[in-house]
């Protein structure tokens, strides 16, 4: 049951860093404050709650949180001369790893609360206002946040996002995922049905499934056994008005062949894959604890693109993790050669304390991680560009999204995700129709309505 709204509206201000998960994750909470009274604001000056979903993958992300509560101090100083007040809470994966170091390093902040204990936001608050100091709860409770958080009332976005998956077990030696966001759980395949329901019903066509591991998904099934990714997407499909289905992240040796075959069978499985493959070199793969080699990659795409023969996928890389040689990283291009990517994200090594790799012997220089990165991005953005340019004449479906910048223009997007910009005064957002590519840019599509198909 949803609690009654309380008569005084105050305002909500979320910046939300890193993943769609937690893109989802604020969403979430802006939700549930919002039957406390809250309603979101654009504007953190004007706020009596900032918000801040934090990100602990790289160092720089933990970093941008303690400047971007620096600034905020000032601002609710600011309010403060002004009579008023502002609350600073801190949510997500830095609040997690952080948990009471951050009231020393920050001691003005109020909150902090971690990933799987926000729905306690409100009691939080409450607890706040009734004594002096911060309130930490970082804990992983045995409830679970899906079955405490209400049921949003506001229309959903055209494409949604629907967290299914929580956690990691792989342990990759560069990351602190597993730390941050604990054991690999999956919700119940009912629970994600309703949702994914209730989120048609609210105006969804697209929903993307979320999960660190998406791909190792293993929820308990109606018939009480557990299903995996590939059984839940075939149950999803048959949501009438459910046009496009996703999922991100995966881990190559989750994708079962149940799940490849569906990519062949489920025509709403969209033809677009992130797969990250981090490196090139078997070597660096067995030193980041990954689970497969170059030839199970390898093989894995064969048996997509088999299944799927216009799948498109896209990756993430580390260049100069620890005893990356030169050798190594001209794998990792040959790599990129050999596959092509329709898109990718490739980062310098960032050590993060706690992994096994920030300890392990031969860090890289960073000016040589510097220069192989931007050796990478070189050749990724020219197969980006290239895949972009292969669109050009292709009719492609778009599921357009929102109003482009002039009237009677909207913006939608391809399968393979890019953005086209189409003049079609009489469509609406959340029409599907066949688009003509016209037009090549460095971020974006242009083209010319074909014909509606929905
Ligand atoms: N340093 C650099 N990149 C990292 N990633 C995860 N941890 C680190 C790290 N310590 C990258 C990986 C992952 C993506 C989400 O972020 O490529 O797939
Ligand atoms: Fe991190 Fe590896 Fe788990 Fe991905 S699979 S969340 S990179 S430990």
């Amino acid at each position: 049951m949803n609690e009654p709204r309380s008569a005084v509206r105050k305002k909500l201000f979320i910046k939300t860093y890193g993943c769609q998960m937690n893109v989802y994750d604020s969403d979430r909470m802006a939700d549930m404050l919002a039957h406390h009274g809250y309603e979101r604001t654009e504007d953190p000056a004007a706020a009596d709650l900032v918000l801040l979903n934090t990100c602990h993958i790289r160092e720089k992300a933990a970093e941008k949180v303690y400047s971007e509560l620096g600034r905020l101090r000032r601002l609710r100083e600011e309010r403060r001369r002004r009579g008023g007040e502002m609350l600073l809470a801190v949510a997500g994966c830095v609040a997690q790893a952080e948990g009471g170091l951050m009231t020393e390093r920050a001691p003005f902040v109020d909150i902090v609360v971690g990933p799987q204990a926000y729905h306690r936001l409100p009691e939080l608050l409450a607890r706040r206002a009734r004594g002096r100091g911060g309130v930490i709860d970082t804990s992983f409770p045995q409830e679970s946040k899906f079955d405490e958080l209400p049921r949003p009332d506001r229309p959903s976005a055209v494409s949604a996002f629907l967290t299914v998956q929580e956690g990691c077990d792989k342990f990759c030696t560069f990351c602190v995922v597993p730390y941050t966001r604990g054991a690999e759980t999956s919700r119940p395949v009912a629970e994600v049905l309703a949702e994914a329901r209730d989120l048609v019903a609210r105006g969804a066509r697209e929903i993307t499934l979320l999960g660190q591991n998406v791909n190792a998904y293993h929820g308990e099934g109606p018939d009480g056994r557990e299903w995996g990714l590939g059984r839940l997407i075939r149950s999803l499909a048959e949501i009438p008005g459910l046009s496009r289905i996703r999922y991100t992240t995966s881990y190559p040796s989750d994708m079962d062949p149940d799940l490849i075959a569906a990519h062949g069978e489920v025509p709403q499985l969209m033809p677009f894959l992130h797969l990250p493959v981090q490196s090139g070199s078997d070597r660096v793969l067995r030193a980041m604890n990954r689970r497969h080699s170059i030839d199970d990659y390898r093989r894995i795409v064969g048996a997509l693109r088999e299944a799927r023969p216009d799948i498109a996928l896209s990756s993430d890389f580390i260049v100069g993790f620890p005893g990356e040689r030169e050798e190594d990283f001209a794998a990792t291009l040959a790599l990129v050669e050999e596959i092509g990517f329709a898109q990718a994200f490739s980062f310098k090594y960032s050590p993060r304390p706690g992994t096994p790799g920030a300890a392990m012997p031969g860090q890289v220089r960073d000016a040589v991680k510097a220069e192989r990165l931007a050796r990478l991005q070189a050749l990724l953005t020219e197969q980006m560009r290239r895949f972009n340019e292969a669109q050009r004449d292709r009719q492609l479906p778009v599921l357009f999204e929102r109003p482009g910048r002039h009237a009677g223009q909207l913006v939608g997007r391809t399968p393979y995700m890019q953005s086209v910009h189409v003049e079609a005064p009489e469509l609406r957002i959340g029409d599907l129709a066949l688009v003509h590519v016209t037009g090549v840019h460095a971020h974006s599509l242009a083209g010319r309505l074909v014909t509606r198909s929905n």
